[in-house]
């Protein structure tokens, strides 16, 4: 509490009661102004700023209780404590004043002058408690919040620390398929262009830009299994050899295999492991079949046979794009997944 004195304003019809109430709180130093027509209080109040109000109940003209409403509701007043003084010791009114006018105590006259002083001050003690209280909560709330700000802040940071490492990693796993596929002529290129066919299908498909986002890593890596392959296999004119075409058909697990550590790229391992299997399980290496094989996978292995078909090779010139378009159509239902043939016939 401060240390000015506190100033009571007293309001009452009865003019005795008035005196007797500002004779006792001026000897326990309190400032008192009191108001004995109830339609004054409201003018009183207002210029005597009071640190607590007395309030009789019966009154002429205007109640106690109106009085009350008229306080409660003015911003200025709502928090000032407000002490019922009456002789009708009524458990309803009291209840009234508690809960609907928020009034902080409830006094019956007659009343011993120590008594009245008393719970003055409890009230007062009480209101700076309550103030108090209300302050710590809203300071607290407000820590969180800025704790809560802060720690998105470094979250945000932190999962853009994540991104940047794996869009590095992503680089020069890029870099490398690229450099793996500009070894040989009829392939470069290829990575690159089969992540662009996909890319296309997916979108006609109405993938999410994640899906679409991983369907396009993954079809930019998905022969960086080939690494580990003499290059002269694979430009050689002319067939492999059954030995030379095992080393091959062991690329999409080597692929996966080069990719297991890095555990972000969950979806395009499928696509890198699977994307030499077919829809009637006769691919590899796993022979997975149908919907075992999983959407993204099924859509790089349209893209990819695609532009196999539509570049030259070591042992055949390039296919005519409407030949490979008939070769995919055929496949349909065989080698791919049909849903993806028939979103591939659509864009093509
Ligand atoms: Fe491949």
């Amino acid at each position: 509490m401060s240390e000015r004195p506190i100033k009571v304003l007293a309001i009452d019809d009865d003019k005795l009661i008035l005196k007797l109430i500002k004779t006792i709180l001026v000897n326990h130093n309190f400032v008192v102004e009191t108001v004995f027509d109830p339609l004054d209080a409201y003018s009183s109040a207002l210029v005597f700023e009071p640190d607590i109000i007395t309030i009789d109940l019966m009154m002429p003209e205007l109640s106690g209780w109106e009085l009350c409403d008229i306080f409660r509701r003015d911003p200025k007043f709502k928090k000032v404590p407000i002490v019922i003084l009456t002789a009708k010791d009524d458990k309803q009114e009291r209840e009234v004043a508690r809960y609907l006018f928020k009034v902080n105590d409830y006094i019956v006259k007659p009343f011993e002058a120590e008594e009245l002083v008393k719970r003055l001050n409890f009230a007062l003690i009480r209101r700076d408690s309550l103030e108090k209280q209300e302050k710590d909560f809203f300071e607290t709330i407000q820590v969180i919040g800025s704790l809560a700000e802060e720690l998105k802040i470094k979250n945000e940071s932190l999962e853009r620390q994540i991104r940047l490492r794996e869009e590095t990693i992503i680089n020069i796993m890029k870099s490398l398929t690229i450099a793996l596929d500009a070894k040989d002529p009829y392939t470069k290129g290829h990575s690159e262009r089969v992540a662009d066919y996909s890319e296309l299908i997916g979108k006609e498909m109405g993938l999410s830009s994640n899906e679409l986002l991983k369907l396009k890593r993954g079809a930019i890596l998905h022969d960086i299994g080939k690494i580990i392959i003499d290059i002269s296999y694979i430009s050689k004119p002319g067939p492999l050899t059954p030995e030379e075409f095992q080393i091959m058909m062991s690329h999409p697990s080597v692929g996966a295999k080069i990719l297991e550590p890095l555990d972000f790229l969950d979806e395009e391992i499928f696509i890198v492991e699977r994307h030499h299997e077919s829809w009637d399980g006769s691919g590899y290496p796993k022979g997975l079949r149908e919907d075992e094989i999983g959407l993204l996978p099924s859509i790089v292995s349209v893209a990819d046979v695609f532009d196999a078909l539509t570049s030259d090779r070591s042992y055949r010139k390039a296919w005519p794009k409407e030949d490979a378009i008939e070769e995919i159509k055929r496949l349909r239902g065989k080698k791919f997944n049909p849903i993806v043939v028939d979103i591939f016939l659509r864009i093509f």
